[in-house]
């Protein structure tokens, strides 16, 4: 039965799988993965397509990198919401992820100094001093036992200490006290992501949101928010706007909470818009100046939720893809040691290190931990010929544009050569972190945060599969692209 969303597409000529009713293609996706489920569309109907959720508007699958160039970037303003799912997101309704039109680009604008060069500087010795622990705890347990361990558990720990330290001004050791109770509730902060079925459904079948609020449905557990919400309150009190000694990020917002605009002393930022903001910027139409305790507390809980589980499967992979192919692994040894030797790591030093980029960005073009983001058609707007109505969703398949042929030779080989001349390869088509201004806020913070561990890590021991390698290693279907389980063994170079 062919739908009336359907119709639509077919009216616009555009391709793609017919839907069932009310659910649309909400089977497919749930059989085949949203990553799998990418790559099938686009052999069969190309690099732009269309699919119907459910009830919910249309969604435009755009893997052309013109269009791309033009949604992401020229035409911006016309497409600059994310899909949002109002009414049960709790405390986070209010972080700039999920935030919409005006509303968000006051309360990126705001936070985006936060992000900036000097500040990341300013936050190496916290990301420093987790990496130490992390590599302590590795050691002892190289020492202790024989040297196999799950990753995802050992960089889980890591990305947990970092997010604690640069968000909240907290020192933890995860792999010590993984029962301290703000590690406990975090965890079960993260439980529900936005890997969840209930998204899922959601976005399939918008319609059921209203229900949502009545049901007591939110995707955080009440005691969370509220221990997180006590915990930001008291922080919040402790702290003194302008405190120049604190570099977390909740000291940043609080600085320009009241309508200042935090340090002077902030070095321009020199990479924010060059690299991949695209250099436009946003306007400041709101109405007020600062930003509110709701914001702060969103913003520092959407900050956990984001870089989590992103930055432990990077580092899990990046880990399995060095064990796997030894000579990359010693090649990018010898460059550690040829640029830095044992001299400690340091914002500079470590960007210096080219091959260390080019094993991460091959790892992310890989295994891109979202698979997809999306955007909101707000006006009518004709893309290269394509007439786009406002309401339609957009779907930016990140995991088949970095396997798609034309854009990359043997896509599923693990190469990081590819990456030796950046400007061989278009950015439209290498998206980990999204494009343009509203890709992800935390991308060089969570850039710094991959290169410090690995670094020492590959430093320190040479990582190997073992017995319990699963290769290739079976992959969540519709979440984030995560392994199921990722054991490697370590042993430490003397
Ligand atoms: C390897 C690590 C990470 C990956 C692969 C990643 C990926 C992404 C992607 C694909 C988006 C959507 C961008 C778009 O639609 O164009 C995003 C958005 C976002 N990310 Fe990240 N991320 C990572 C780490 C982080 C970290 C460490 C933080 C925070 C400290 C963070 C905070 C955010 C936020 C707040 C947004 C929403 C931005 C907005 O709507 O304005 N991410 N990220």
């Amino acid at each position: 039965m062919m739908s009336r969303h359907h119709g639509t597409f077919k009216k616009l000529n555009i391709p793609g799988p017919a839907p069932w009713p009310i659910i649309g293609s909400l089977m497919e996706i749930n059989k085949a993965g949203f990553h799998s489920f990418q790559l099938e569309c686009r052999k069969k109907y190309g690099k732009i397509y269309g699919y119907f959720g459910g009830l919910s508007p249309q969604t435009l699958v755009v893997g052309d990198k013109e269009m791309l160039r033009k949604i992401l970037v020229k035409e911006f303003n016309n497409f600059s919401d994310r899909i949002i799912f109002k009414g049960f997101n709790g405390d986070l309704e209010s972080s700039v992820n999920n935030l919409k039109g005006n509303h968000w680009k006051h309360v990126r604008n705001k936070i985006t100094p936060a992000f900036s060069t000097g500040k990341l500087r300013k936050m190496v010795p916290l990301v420093d001093y987790a990496s130490d622990t992390l590599l302590e705890a590795l050691r002892k347990k190289v020492k202790d036992g024989d040297g196999v361990m799950e990753m995802l558990e050992v960089y889980g720990a890591y990305a947990m200490d970092v997010i604690c330290s640069t968000a909240f001004g907290i020192q933890v050791d995860s792999q010590q006290n993984p029962n301290d109770e703000f590690i406990v509730n975090a965890k079960k902060f993260m439980i529900l992501n936005f890997s969840s079925s209930i998204i899922l459904i959601l976005m399939f079948l918008p319609k059921l949101h209203f229900l949502m609020p009545f049901l007591g449905w939110s995707f955080i557990d009440k005691h969370v928010q509220k221990f997180f919400r006590n915990v930001t309150v008291k922080l919040l009190d402790e702290r003194v706007a302008g405190n120049k000694d604190r570099v977390d990020f909740l000291q940043l917002m609080k600085n320009v909470q009241h309508g200042e605009d935090g340090d002077s002393d902030e070095e321009e930022d020199d990479d924010i818009d060059k690299e991949n903001v695209s250099g436009s910027k946003l306007p400041n139409s709101w109405y007020r100046k600062g930003i509110t305790f709701k914001e702060i507390l969103g913003n520092a809980e959407i900050f956990f939720l984001a870089g989590y589980e992103t930055t432990m499967i990077t580092l899990t992979m990046a880990s399995y893809y060095l064990a796997v192919h030894p000579e990359y692994q010693d090649k990018l040894r010898r460059e550690l040691f040829d640029k830095i030797g044992s001299e400690p790591l340091t914002y500079d030093n470590i960007r210096n290190v080219a091959y260390l980029d080019m094993v991460i960005n091959e790892t992310l073009r890989i295994n891109p931990p979202a698979t997809r983001t999306d955007r909101v058609c707000l006006k009518d707007t004709e893309v290269n010929g394509v007439r786009i109505p406002a309401g339609m969703h957009i779907s930016i398949p990140i995991y088949s544009i970095h396997h798609d042929p034309d854009n990359w030779e043997d896509p599923e080989k693990f190469i990081p050569e590819r990456f030796e001349d950046k400007d061989r390869h278009d950015p439209l088509t290498f998206l980990p972190f999204g494009y343009g201004p509203r890709n992800c806020i935390g991308m060089r913070l969570a850039q710094m945060e991959l290169k410090m561990s690995l670094a020492k890590i590959v430093r320190t021991f040479q990582i190997c599969v073992c017995s319990e390698t699963k290769i290739p290693p079976d992959l969540a279907t519709f979440s984030l692209l995560k392994p199921k389980m990722s054991k490697l063994k370590l042993v430490e170079i003397k």
